[in-house]
């Protein structure tokens, strides 16, 4: 399966991130891993111009969330067809940011994520559990149900994210023995042919012992996808699989 290497900017970037952008495609071309799709989800005022300017690029680019419907009265949003329209290829939904937030539920997520197949984009729908969930030894049953609830019925292309809530953005991971449960428990609920990204302080120190596990088959990456000298061995360590 060809491994998926995204990055999550998060609220993080202005136009002139798009110097970071051409740094991570000029290292690319000199060399990148034939068997690894890469992505970047900078904030949604960034997609368009990334799009268009890095259209030459083996680099796709998608949004960090978006409406369930495709137009209407709602002010601030975005549709996944304006997404589409801009240039992106995925849309992330549910990401434990959103869901903390905004208050997202499952059944929400499921309409967004079936709002970017409408869309023709790829969803890289979010799950996880907190550490409070982790340390209770209940993290299979929580995921568990927020797959049932949150992936769409679809044949589809579709990807799932396990992100641990405790691991974002705090340096913390599970140990390998961990993501290897979790991820072949994914595996068990799921499709053999989507797509699943580990998210949760992935570095280039540790992405490569990440990205080696079974089932794991690709990484969101927050922090480390911002400059192109962390995102790019990480993209490098995608086409070690
Ligand atoms: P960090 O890589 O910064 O921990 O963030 C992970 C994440 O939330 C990606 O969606």
């Amino acid at each position: 399966m060809r491994a998926l290497i995204a990055g999550n900017w998060k609220m993080h970037g202005l136009a002139a991130s798009r110097c970071e952008v051409a740094a991570l495609a000029d290292k690319m071309k000199a060399s990148a891993p034939a068997d690894c799709d890469v992505l970047i989800c900078p904030p949604a005022t960034l997609v368009a111009a990334f799009a268009k300017d890095f259209s030459g690029a083996a680099i796709q680019f998608g949004g960090q969330d978006c409406h369930a419907v495709p137009s209407g009265a709602h002010t601030g949003d975005i549709s996944a067809e304006m997404f589409a329209d801009a240039g992106a290829a995925f849309v992330i939904v549910g990401h434990s940011e959103r869901r903390a937030d905004h208050g997202e539920s499952d059944a929400e997520v499921r309409l967004k994520a079936e709002a970017v197949l409408r869309a023709g984009l790829t969803p890289i729908i979010c799950v996880g559990e907190s550490e409070a969930e982790r340390k209770a030894g209940t993290a299979l049953d929580v995921v568990g149900a927020q797959l049932e609830r949150s992936l769409p019925e679809t044949s589809a292309d579709f990807v799932i994210a396990y992100e641990p809530v405790w691991a974002i953005g705090t340096g913390l991971t599970p140990t390998l023995a961990d993501i290897a449960e979790m991820h072949g428990f994914i595996r068990s609920n799921t499709r053999k042919d989507v797509r699943i990204l580990y998210g949760g302080s992935v570095k280039p120190g540790n992405a490569t012992e990440i990205l080696a596990i079974d089932n794991v088959n690709g990484a969101l990456v927050g922090g480390a996808s911002l400059k192109a000298d962390d995102f790019y061995p990480i993209v490098m360590a995608g086409g070690k699989q």
